[in-house]
């Protein structure tokens, strides 16, 4: 059996049989541990997967397939999330205090339809002490080779008419560790934090960032799939003018439309349902604007990854479909490109 099978067939049962959150806890606690085990992070290795370099906003990505913000939201897993292959790793949503996030439940699964559903509610350690964190990681020696991307959000307690200031913390904290940074304003589960979308709360939080960016880190922006195409356009042109160096599209949809009603449950809704509407984003991005995207929601296969790169992705993500295919898909869809 190769990792993709064994992963299906043994790991993702036992996943499965056991709550989201748990299995997430567990699976992400497995790798953490492994990401101080030489031994294990060799094993891991045994995933690694050919070279497709591709530079982007400046940075040199192994393979252009990433690991999505949520997955590992504190940073405590990046050398075995390196070692299983990803070309690199997003960590976040970190906000600048750390806080619970929403009651449990708050993640459910929808296998027949290959979809989450949650509504976390950024929980995370906060800035500080991820910060602290990664320090930490850097100073092992453990630190991946692969990029890092850090995606900061607000904190729920910030009003949002501070949202710029709270940003700034994280952002002054955390960027020296970061290949870039992504400012996420499309969270669902966040009361608000999607109206910073809008042109004059973008443009303010965009110049307020700009502002503390001296050392020029990439800036990339997590944009809603649940824009109209007007609402797209400004945005595209307020990352225009504020030399954002890339779109990362998209975040969880609150179109729940392909959920059977019974079961519905409110939060942003990632996976298969995803796919098109994300990918009809990265086009429309890619043919009115020359800032680089990165295409992210329902890639399941390496189909779904190509469909996204030819709708002008530089990048893509995964995050469902990791959970639903494990590293198996990682190998699969880098066998697929070009
Ligand atoms: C359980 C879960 C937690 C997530 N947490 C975050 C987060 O903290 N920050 C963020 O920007 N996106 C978060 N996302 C969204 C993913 O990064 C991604 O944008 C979305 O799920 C679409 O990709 P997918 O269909 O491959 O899952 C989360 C998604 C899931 C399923």
């Amino acid at each position: 059996m190769n990792a993709g099978t064994v992963y299906e067939k043994v790991v993702r049962p036992l996943l499965f049989s056991i709550d989201p959150e748990r299995a997430h806890h567990l699976a992400i606690g497995l790798l953490r541990r492994a990401s101080h085990v030489n031994l294990a992070l060799r094993l891991l290795q045994r995933f690694q997967l050919a070279a497709k370099p591709k530079t982007v906003f400046g940075v040199t990505f192994p393979n252009p397939i990433g690991l999505a913000a949520g997955f590992d939201k504190n940073g405590v897993a990046l050398p075995a999330l390196a070692a299983l292959g990803f070309g690199f790793i997003e960590i976040g949503t970190v906000t600048a205090k750390s806080q619970p996030g929403n009651p449990k439940p708050r993640i459910f699964r929808y296998s027949k339809e290959q979809a989450l559903i949650n509504r976390l509610g950024f929980n995370n350690d906060g800035a500080d002490i991820v910060a602290n964190r990664l320090r930490r990681w850097r100073e092992s020696g453990r630190w991946p080779t692969v990029p890092v991307g850090i995606n900061i959000g607000k904190s729920k307690a910030t009003p949002l008419d501070q949202a710029p200031a709270d940003y700034l913390h994280s952002f002054r904290r955390l960027r020296k560790f970061a290949d870039y940074i992504v400012l996420n304003v499309s969270s669902p589960n966040t009361p608000g934090l999607r109206s910073l979308q809008e042109r004059d709360a973008l443009a303010s939080l965009l110049r307020a960032v700009w502002e503390e960016n001296r050392d020029a880190k990439p800036l990339l922006l997590k944009i809603s799939p649940d824009l109209s195409v007007a609402e797209l356009a400004e945005i595209v042109a307020t990352c225009e003018e504020h030399q954002i160096a890339g779109i990362i599209a998209t975040n969880t949809t609150l179109d729940h439309s392909s959920i059977p009603s019974d079961t519905d449950q409110p939060g942003g809704l990632s996976g298969a349902p995803l796919r098109e509407k994300s990918t009809a984003l990265v086009r429309f991005i890619a043919a009115s604007s020359a800032i680089p995207v990165i295409g992210c929601g329902g890639i399941f296969d390496a189909e779904s990854a190509r469909e996204k790169i030819e709708a002008g992705a530089a990048l893509i993500q995964i995050y469902t479909g990791f959970i639903y295919r494990g590293p198996g898909l990682l190998r699969e869809i880098v066998a697929g490109l070009e």
